[in-house]
């Protein structure tokens, strides 16, 4: 099982770097190849809705030149992609979003190309947040989940850790027990809830 962790906390020693420690860990344990990137490292230039991706078959085929084609070629050669972000305002980091909107070149639906780059694959999320893990998570959950049943990506589920008290409790053993679980669990190819 091939496994793409998109990191996308700008802070790479902070909560969620913390959090996907154990996670990635227990995927390699368990026999996955693992590719894990930091968006905050990369060059990810906003989407410009230009639609020059959509007459291009079978490839990205974006006009931009940046790491977004090294990220659609992890991503293409992923069975499961993970997004690793905390909660911003209600949604995800800046770079991430950039990484979502620049999605478009995967799906060939608007033009004269056609197909996926990506159809079939699994999405899951590891999250960290401030707020109530409901209240918090909700709405990129939502998101996540209408861009899988855009794209025919399969939703796996989502483990997270609420940020009560700084960096301590996602090196807690419960928080490393749950992030490991998760991990089993994906690697098994077992359902999640959430
Ligand atoms: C700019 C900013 C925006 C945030 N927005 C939210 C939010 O909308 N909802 C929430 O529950 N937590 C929010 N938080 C809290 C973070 O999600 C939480 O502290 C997270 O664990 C930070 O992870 P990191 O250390 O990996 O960046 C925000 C934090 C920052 C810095």
């Amino acid at each position: 099982m091939k496994f793409t962790i998109l990191m996308g906390s700008p802070r790479l020693q902070g909560n969620t770097a913390v959090l996907c420690r154990p996670f990635v860990e227990e995927l390699k344990r368990c026999g996955a190849q693992v590719r894990y990137i930091t968006l905050a490292d990369k060059q990810i230039l906003p989407c410009r809705g230009c639609y020059a991706c959509q007459n291009v078959q079978g490839q990205y085929g974006c006009v931009l030149h940046d790491d977004m084609q090294q990220i659609a070629d992890d991503l293409i050669w992923s069975d499961c992609i993970v997004l690793a972000a905390p909660i911003y305002a209600w949604y995800c980091p800046t770079s991430m979003k950039l990484v979502l909107d620049r999605h478009y070149g995967l799906n060939k639906f608007y033009g004269t190309a056609q197909g996926s780059l990506w159809a079939g694959k699994r999405l899951a999320l590891l999250l960290t947040h401030g707020y109530e893990r409901e209240y918090a998570t909700q709405p990129f959950v939502l998101g996540m989940q209408r861009l899988c049943e855009h794209s025919n990506l399969q939703y796996c589920g989502m483990y997270s850790v609420r940020d009560t008290d700084g960096p301590e409790v996602f090196r807690s053993p419960e928080a490393e027990r749950g992030a490991r679980e998760f991990a089993r669990t994906l690697a098994e190819n077992r359902r999640v809830t959430g």
